[in-house]
């Protein structure tokens, strides 16, 4: 029996105890001591129940779907339609249609940029990104900007790590054909002003993609409240696995869009001389899809329903909490991204050593944390430095690792004096 079915909780609604008995890899230990693991922002883990669902899919369900009317191969389509439709509820999306299996976050982006921007963006035209964008969420707006001559604006943010909104209603103007902004930032954790940000845009006309790949894991997310146009994650982040990701598109755009890859599936006819698009989502699914990873996908999305992800976000907020005020009280590390509003990320420094030593040293003690850029290198530069320390927290992570996380990092200021 799993954690969600034993409804045993705690006074925050979450027995972490219990939960961490699902995830056999929290039971390793790491240079002889117990895993901490703390790098769930890059990849979280996986709960027994969602392992389950992959190796039955693999035992006894595994055919190639949408084509064939064999036993197996109508099994394996009906479960992956149904983890469509538990990832459209997921984030309360209108409807199944508008929902696309990617390989991730990155993916989903890319076919946006390509679907919408090739077809869509004209010289001139200026796209709005921000300074706490991802790569994936900056670059294939260039690589598209740069084929059409488009122009990306950029908002800027505070000393805190907050966008600055303001600026950001000023960079509109008649030629911004395009918004694409984080939910919550990888690099410092910030939780952005997303819904006030996709109405100034509609204002102008404007579409707005939501990279959702830090918020997904941490926050309710209700793509209809937003009125997001675009909102796309990642199933590794959510306890799935790696490989799979969701981007929702508002059924009017995705229709409109060009499909970003050919192949199989996504077609009604091809003849040479003409070739007739199948409806969505399918048009944007050419080939054979990873079937097992989108089922297993809908497994984790179950799990993390089960556990209630309001109740995730409540002790997420405790542990960052917790661990903001112990890093405070502890001389020579510096908090970087100091937001109002943060979900599960703890970004830091310590004084006289480079990120890359604490990194090492801390995996001495069986901490896990990234180290390095991010792949968010602007956010660097805006705080000029060349990488930082990066605690992140899931929901299975418990108080007392967030003190082995402090026990560490003074560890590693004794050996560097
Ligand atoms: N985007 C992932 C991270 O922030 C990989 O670590």
């Amino acid at each position: 029996m799993s954690a969600i079915d034993s409804a045993v909780l705690d006074s925050r609604g979450l027995d972490v105890e219990r939960i961490r008995e699902d995830f056999p890899i929290l039971r390793l230990q790491v240079n002889d001591h117990p895993l901490v693991f703390l790098d769930n922002a890059a990849s979280s883990q996986m709960p027994q129940p969602v392992i389950d669902r992959w190796v039955k899919y693999q035992t006894s369900e595994h055919a190639n779907i949408h084509r064939a009317v064999h036993y197996l191969s109508e099994k394996a389509t009906a479960e992956y339609e149904s983890a469509r439709r538990k990832a459209q509820r997921f984030i309360n999306a209108p409807d199944e249609h508008a929902v696309i299996f990617t390989s991730g976050t990155t993916d989903g982006i890319n076919l946006v940029a390509h679907g919408y921007g090739r077809k869509f963006f004209r010289e001139g035209d200026e796209i709005i990104l921000t300074t706490l964008e991802h790569h994936s969420n900056i670059v294939p707006w260039q690589m598209v900007a740069e084929e059409k001559g488009a122009k990306i604006r950029v908002v800027p943010i505070n000393d805190h790590g907050e966008l600055d909104v303001e600026e950001y209603r000023r960079l509109f103007n008649a030629k911004t054909k395009f918004v694409g902004v984080t939910h919550v930032s990888n690099a410092l954790g910030t939780i952005t002003p997303v819904k006030e940000m996709i109405a100034i845009a509609h204002e102008h006309g404007v579409p707005v993609l939501v990279d959702g790949a830090q918020a997904a894991p941490h926050l309710p997310v209700d793509v209809q409240d937003l009125d997001c146009d675009f909102y796309v994650f990642s199933g590794h982040k959510l306890c799935g696995p790696t490989g799979i990701g969701i981007l929702y598109g508002k059924a009017a755009l995705l229709e409109k869009m060009q499909p970003f890859k050919g192949g199989g599936d996504m077609i009604l006819s091809v003849t040479f001389e003409k070739t007739t698009y199948n409806t969505i989502p399918h048009k944007f699914e050419a080939g054979t899809p990873p079937i097992a990873a989108a089922i297993t996908l809908g497994a984790a999305i179950d799990y993390l329903t089960g556990v209630g992800i309001e109740r995730i976000a409540a002790h997420e907020t405790d542990l960052l909490d917790y661990a903001t005020q112990e890093v405070n009280r502890t001389p020579g590390v510096r908090i970087i991204g100091t937001a109002e509003r943060k979900a599960a990320v703890l970004s830091f420094a310590v004084e006289g050593v480079h990120p890359h030593d604490v990194g090492t040293l801390l995996n001495e003690e069986g901490v896990a944390i990234r180290t390095g850029h991010h792949c968010a290198q602007p956010v660097m530069q805006r705080f000029k430095v060349p990488a930082t320390c990066r605690a992140s927290f899931a929901f299975y992570n418990t108080m007392s690792e967030v003190d082995a996380l402090v026990a560490a990092i003074r560890k590693v200021q004794k050996v560097f004096g």
